[in-house]
């Protein structure tokens, strides 16, 4: 089983959505390697690599490119004399029987001269998208751009949506999900509201996102 968390943009909700989703799979009977294979602004106790893993139940997973400065992923790397690459991303997970990988940043953000988010999505090669979308004014736009990509490597038809609630809400948070549905735009769209991991709301939403992911198992 292959997931990828995708999101809108940087900070839409990510690692708030894959820690949920990677917590209900294990609930579930489904272990799973966590990772973030790219990460800015990597800091090692507080990292989204140690987040997922304590929601995974796994030892942290150093990220391949962990990178300090908290920056677009592919000037981090620069500045620290890398160049993102895919082969050893691909290396670090192709003996995981399972594996839930977190992008960094946007769908579209830089991670080397030619390489984006949307290449090292393709190169998980999913069974599923998640892609995680701030809750608000603009939603549908960024979903249906994100599809559209998402489209371009045939990615596009295996798409849930995450709605993630922002800290402040606006008069589109309470329609997008509904507007979605009706758009068509995704295959599922799951509402995560404001609330802590544990938060029973949270759990509620991450079950119904698991059992599509387990749906698409192959
Ligand atoms: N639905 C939500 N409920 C509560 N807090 C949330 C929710 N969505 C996001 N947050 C909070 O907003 C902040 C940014 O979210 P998160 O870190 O998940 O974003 P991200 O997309 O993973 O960012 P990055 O691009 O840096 O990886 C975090 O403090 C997170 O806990
Ligand atoms: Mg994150």
């Amino acid at each position: 089983m292959r997931v990828v968390v995708v999101g809108a943009g940087t900070g839409v909700g990510k690692t708030h959505v894959a820690c949920a989703l990677a917590a209900a799979l294990v609930r579930r009977g489904q272990p799973l390697t966590a990772r973030k294979p790219v990460e800015s602004g990597y800091d090692e106790p507080v990292s989204d690599a140690a987040a997922l893993a304590r929601a995974a139940l796994h030892p942290t997973i150093t990220p391949t490119f962990a990178l300090a400065e908290p920056v677009s992923p592919h000037r981090a790397a620069r500045r620290a004399g890398l160049t993102i690459d895919l082969e050893p991303i691909r290396a670090s997970w192709s003996g995981d029987s399972a594996t839930l990988v977190e992008s960094a940043g946007g769908l579209l953000s830089p991670l080397a001269p030619g390489l984006t988010n949307l290449d090292l999505a393709a190169a998980v090669e999913p069974d599923v998208v998640v892609l995680v979308v701030a809750n608000r004014l603009g939603a549908l736009h960024d979903v249906r751009a994100c599809t559209m990509a998402l489209a371009t490597r045939a990615l596009d038809t295996r798409v849930l949506v995450a709605l993630s609630e922002p800290a402040a809400r606006d008069a589109a948070t309470e329609h997008n999900a509904e507007e979605l549905e009706a758009l068509g735009w995704a295959v599922r769209v799951v509402e995560f509201p404001r609330a802590l991991l544990e938060d029973g709301s949270t759990c509620a939403a991450a079950e119904s996102l698991a059992e599509f992911v387990l749906a698409a198992r192959p």
